[in-house]
């Protein structure tokens, strides 16, 4: 009775499906035993339609006609032949809402206007997308979504890059028809390290709400209250911080306006910058070179690595490393607590937590403490790239540059929002000190950039800075889904059979893990004659085996996740004891897509986007001279000269190492 009496609305939460037509249809034959009036019954399939799911169905739009698949939207269809519709509730990566209606179009013979982003063509119509009456109707949400706003523009993180300004560009606004306010009716939320909330200029599309439970499955925010009163809240409405958000920022990065934004640490690195008593030290992720270019308005998917080193310099920074050396080392050290695993559980017969989870993305990491606190024994102990290298930084690199690690700044350009939570973490202080001092994201790096009247694209290249501006292609492939599993293969399977592996080879035995598919498994046989145990391996004495002969013929089961929503299915399979709790090692980034989807990245995010960015990575793979985490002269040398118990040793376990919480699934 409700779909039939209000089509458009009920449209609202639902993506279009092939065979919402027969849905609708049983549903309505259902209901024509109850009062339904015949005037409501829209969309039905009517006997003379002759094109159903499967089919093409004729559409005239703008006095175009055109064939789309059945089903296909209104919005869908105009963009197939290049007609623009505005939109800001709909979002490529999120299920339907049409809550916003500035998509509204004129379909002939419907009473109402309707939304372009929820309607499904399901039999032949005629559409027109910029009559009177539609851009009128535009014009009047666009004035009433205004009257809302407490808009700064000019001192709004969203300026030049908000969906609500350029509608209202678009739509040729000069004046507020129906007022604007001027005082705030809601306090910023600003508990958070990662995130900031401004809900005066929320215009309550949901795409964070959406992005929160339906992409993510966290569900922290939803929308409260009613009519004039209607706000999106927290759980309780307390402050972010106070909830079970995990710090993604992938509701950032997809809010249309400047409502949503990180926590921006600019401010105080310039000051940091500006001290001559400071040595400020910055680590670049791969993910923000991938993206950064967007920022520029070059096409996505062209990185700018050195351009950006240049960039850094020219801003002030000391030194301009590469956290692509502290994902080798990660790979060391996570590798090695692996294999020490699978020996305890193997050989040793003692009980061990397996499959190990990776442990490189603080969103999943605090989504596992919130929601699967009893599996925490399954995260690698090793501490992410990030964090390795604050850790290093503020004691070797101390050392043997004779600075006071009190002097030093550490600064991490990552594509990450939850990065700024994990070097906040009370327990990252290994060293006497924060391993990082501030997140910065790839946004706020561009804006320094810009800041500074820098040109990025255009600006001569440079080098990274030695000792840790070294670094090999597995480091950077930590940046899409897989790459952290492919780097930890390209190693282990070197290592382990003593066989030179051309990784663009391996790659083609581990292509299942590679790609955007939700979740990818692969199984991966080792031969039956192993090498010897690596020279590193045995630094560290507390190793139980001098052979291989263990692992020899065995198959190790592997499995990727990426997107909290797809980490989630991973593990209910596991707890029920299905085909992926057989698993030796299971990589899971929170974001996405991987780190080159993070909540620090370039706005829009988008499928395509997404693919471009990854590309740029696997490129960027393929011009390393080393591709090996285990080839890097710099890692080595750094557990020659320091970590001198090797892999997973007193010294690396004190300073590379961590614990987890254990968190509440509500509250923290
Ligand atoms: S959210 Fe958009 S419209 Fe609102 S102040 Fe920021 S830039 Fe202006
Ligand atoms: S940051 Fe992530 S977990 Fe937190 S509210 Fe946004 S989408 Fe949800
Ligand atoms: S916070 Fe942003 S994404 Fe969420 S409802 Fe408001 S405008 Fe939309
Ligand atoms: S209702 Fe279509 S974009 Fe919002």
């Amino acid at each position: 009775m409700i779909i039939m009496s209000a089509l458009p609305e009920t449209v609202s939460g639902m993506a279009p499906s092939a065979n919402r037509g027969d849905i609708m249809e049983e549903k309505i034959k259902k209901d024509d035993a109850s009062r339904a009036p015949k005037s409501t019954k829209p969309h039905v399939i009517k006997p003379e339609v002759t094109e159903g799911i499967g089919g093409k169905v004729k559409v005239t739009i703008d006095g175009v006609e055109l064939r789309v698949p059945y089903g296909t939207t209104i919005l869908d269809a105009a963009k197939m032949i290049n007609v623009h519709i505005p939109t800001l509730c709909h979002h490529e990566d999120l299920c339907v809402a049409g809550v916003c209606r500035v998509c509204v179009v004129e379909v002939e013979k419907q009473r109402t206007l309707q939304a372009a982003c929820a309607y499904p063509i399901t039999q032949p119509i005629v559409v027109h997308t910029s009559s009177p009456k539609v851009r009128r109707a535009r014009r009047n949400i666009i004035d009433l979504l205004l009257s809302k706003h407490y808009g700064e523009c000019y001192s709004c993180v969203r300026n030049n890059n908000c969906e609500l300004q350029a509608l209202a560009k678009e739509y040729g606004v000069d004046t507020y028809r129906f007022g604007h306010i001027t005082e705030r009716r809601y306090e910023l939320d600003e508990s958070s390290y990662a995130l900031r909330r401004d809900m005066d200029k929320c215009i309550l599309c949901r795409r964070c709400v959406r992005t929160c439970i339906d992409l993510q499955e966290v569900g922290v925010l939803e929308a409260i209250n009613r009519g004039d009163e209607t706000k999106i809240a927290t759980f309780m409405d307390k402050p972010i911080a106070e909830v079970i958000c995990i710090n993604c920022g992938q509701c950032i990065n997809r809010c249309p306006t400047g409502a949503l934004r990180a926590n921006d640490p600019s401010d105080e690195i310039w000051k940091a910058i500006d001290d001559p008593s400071k040595h400020v030290v910055i680590q670049t992720a791969p993910s923000p070179r991938a993206g950064i270019g967007e920022e520029f308005g070059l096409e996505p998917g062209i990185p700018l690595t050195f351009e950006m080193n240049t960039a850094l310099r020219r801003c002030g920074f000391n030194k301009v490393f590469d956290t692509n050396f502290s994902a080798d080392l990660t790979i060391i050290e996570e590798g090695t607590e692996l294999i020490l695993r699978l020996y305890n559980a193997l050989v040793a017969k003692q009980p061990v937590a397996l499959p190990q989870f990776t442990s490189c993305s603080p969103g999943w990491v605090k989504f596992i403490e919130h929601f699967y606190p009893e599996y925490l024994p399954h995260v690698s102990s090793a501490k992410s790239p990030q964090q390795m290298f604050g850790a290093v930084i503020k004691t070797y690199y101390a050392q043997i540059n004779n600075i006071d690690p009190a002097d030093i700044v550490t600064v991490a350009l990552m594509p990450c929002s939850a990065k700024k939570y994990e070097c906040n973490r009370p327990e990252m202080v290994d060293s006497g000190y924060k391993d990082i001092d501030y997140g910065l994201t790839t946004r706020e790096l561009a804006q320094m950039i810009r800041e500074a009247g820098i040109d990025l694209p255009n600006i001569p290249k440079s080098d990274f800075d030695d000792p840790f501006g070294t670094a090999t292609g597995s480091g950077v492939i930590f940046g899409a889904t897989g790459g952290v599993m492919e780097a930890a293969l390209r190693t282990v399977y070197e290592l382990v059979t003593g066989q030179i592996a051309d990784p663009d080879d391996l790659a083609g035995q581990v292509k299942e893990i590679r790609g955007f598919d939700g979740i990818k498994y692969k199984e991966l046989t080792l031969p039956e004659k192993l090498g010897p145990v690596p020279d590193l391996l045995k630094m560290n004495k507390d190793v139980p085996f001098s052979d291989w002969n263990w692992l020899s013929g065995a198959t190790l089961k592997l499995a990727v996740a990426h997107g909290t929503a797809n980490a989630k299915k991973v593990l209910e399979d596991i707890i029920a004891g299905g085909p992926l709790s057989q698993c030796h090692f299971i990589e899971f980034m929170a974001c996405p897509g991987g780190c080159l989807g993070g909540g620090g990245q370039p706005i829009p995010t988008t499928p395509e986007i997404r693919k471009a960015r990854a590309k740029a990575i696997y490129s960027e793979d393929q011009a390393y001279e080393i591709r090996k985490s285990h080839d890097n002269p710099a890692v080595v040398e750094l557990y020659t000269k320091f970590l001198t118990d090797g892999p997973v040793g007193h010294t690396a376990h004190k300073l590379l190492h961590t614990s987890y919480t254990a968190r509440g699934k509500y509250i923290v």
